[in-house]
């Protein structure tokens, strides 16, 4: 059987590149194990028809003021327009210099308000990604690709061994 066409969305918002840097390698682990379904766009260029029909988002943003970025939190209220996104997988990643306390503000904001079933593992990277943090963001991109078709958590998920991968804001 064809497999039928996806298209996953993968939009960041970045201030100084680093961000932006983490959602390339998340794309490019995306499109490791599902190739030719990946769209990758700055938060600013994506539209609501684009939202609508995407089957599944992955969102990144840098932690500021232990928040989100504005345009991740503007890209959010059109998001929230996006009906059809209810049920469908999602995923969040972020990087911080810290705290990283954008991470479960984005998580739960896409869970609470966009309605997605959220991919657990968790990406966050301090600063500009290493080469290390780069092959991370990958494995966690072909990861979520496998939640996007079969549902399965990735091994770093909460309970997981890859204590890298953990938020400090979550261990406290
Ligand atoms: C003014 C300012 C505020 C920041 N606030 C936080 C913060 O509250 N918590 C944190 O962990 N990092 C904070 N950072 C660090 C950024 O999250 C970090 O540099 C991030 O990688 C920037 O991502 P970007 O290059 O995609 O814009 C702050 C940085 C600046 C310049």
């Amino acid at each position: 059987m064809v497999e039928p066409e996806r298209r996953i969305l993968v939009v960041y918002a970045s201030r100084t590149g680093n961000t932006r840097r983490l959602a390339e390698a998340v794309a490019a682990g995306i499109e490791d194990r599902l190739p030719g379904t990946v769209m990758l766009k700055p938060v600013e260029e994506v539209g609501l028809e684009e939202l609508r029909a995407c089957d599944a988002l992955a969102v990144g943003s840098p932690t500021y003021f232990r928040d989100i970025m504005d345009p991740a939190k503007r890209f959010l209220f059109l998001a929230e327009q996006a009906k059809e996104l209810e049920g469908r997988p999602g995923a969040a990643f972020t990087t911080y210099g810290w705290g990283c306390d954008g991470l479960p503000m984005l998580l739960s904001t896409m869970e609470h308000i966009l309605g997605l079933r959220m991919f657990k593992a968790q990406l966050a990277v301090k600063e500009k990604a290493s080469d290390h943090d780069l092959e991370r963001a990958r494995r966690f991109g072909a990861q979520f690709a496998g939640f996007v078709v079969s549902g399965a958590e990735g091994p770093a998920g909460p309970g997981g061994d890859d204590d890298e991968a953990y938020c400090p804001v979550f261990r406290r």
